[in-house]
């Protein structure tokens, strides 16, 4: 499953120089330099389809880059303009439950850091703990409990990319979270804030998992995200990030989760989900020294 034959550890020095050779190929594909990055995630892909004077790069063509197995996941990279502001959209991830390693992982947001970007929005369906959220509730996450049982920076660390230890006080930027919670308050869209657990996947949790997330101080759960926050945090990367509640968490209604239904509601949201974007981005990337 490694794209680049890659194990774990040590790695550092050898993630740099890919990841520096991946970003010159998408670079020598458009004269537009993004500074700002948003990561689609499941059924919210429809925000790259309409970017004006794109360059469309399947995933599978990046050097290095690890190929999207998921359901509801493009897997390309797309370059260009939403209105004034240049952005590099992941139509798709690769999540650690599909059998990549945390560094191949991350390894899109390495080359991300290394095409320049400075700001990202990270998107993703979630289920919801928090029983104020209803299914198709927009969360801007304030915070992150990772129990994905292993950390993208483990093994080498690699300078240039940052520091050994990275602070995580600030992993959401607060600046962000109120550009979020403003816009959508102008756009009419209701928002909530919640702390988001990652866990593995790919199973959905138990009900008992959903309680013990609930006391530790989860709002929502997902199989993503955390990874690539570390990691953009360690480049000095800012970050939003935003989830779909597509469903209730297991046990919360008396039915079963199934990825159709989390397909469903995705898609049922995804016109508010842009506009949030849309309104956001500017404002995200003025900060980021994009245009
Ligand atoms: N659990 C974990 N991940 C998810 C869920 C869920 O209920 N819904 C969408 N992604």
């Amino acid at each position: 499953m490694s794209p680049r034959g890659g194990g774990a550890g040590g790695g550092g020095a050898s993630d740099f120089a890919h990841a520096d050779r991946a970003a010159k190929f998408i670079l020598s594909k458009t004269k537009l330099r993004p500074r700002v990055a948003v990561v689609l995630g499941s059924g919210l892909g429809a925000f790259a389809d309409d970017l004006a004077g794109a360059v469309r790069i399947p995933y599978e063509k990046i050097p290095g880059f690890p190929r999207s197995t998921a359901e509801g996941h493009a897997g390309r990279l797309v370059i260009g303009k939403a209105g004034d502001v240049v952005v590099a959209a992941m139509q798709g991830r690769v999540h650690f439950y599909e059998g990549y390693s945390l560094r191949e992982v991350v390894f899109p947001m390495r080359v991300l850091g290394r095409l320049g970007i400075r700001a990202t929005i990270l998107t993703n369906a979630a289920g919801g703990i928090n029983t104020d959220f209803k299914q198709g509730a927009l969360v801007v996450i304030r915070d992150h409990i990772d129990l994905q049982g292993s950390n993208p920076l483990i093994g080498g660390n690699d300078e240039r990319f940052g520091a050994r230890f990275p602070d995580m006080t600030q992993a959401y930027s607060k600046s962000y979270r109120s550009i979020a919670t403003e816009e959508s308050r102008r756009l009419g869209i209701e928002v909530f804030e919640g702390v988001y657990a990652a866990l593995t996947g790919p199973s959905y949790e138990t009900p008992a998992e959903i309680r013990y997330l609930r006391t530790i101080g989860a709002d929502l759960v997902g199989m993503s995200t955390a990874p690539e926050v570390i990691v953009a945090r360690h480049m000095g990367i800012r970050v939003l990030g935003i989830s779909c509640v597509t469903n209730m968490a297991a046990g919360i209604l008396d039915q079963p989760i199934n990825h159709a239904e989390v397909m469903e509601t995705g898609e049922r949201v995804k016109g508010q989900f842009v506009a949030l974007l849309r309104a956001v981005l500017p404002r995200i990337a003025a900060d980021a020294g994009g245009k």
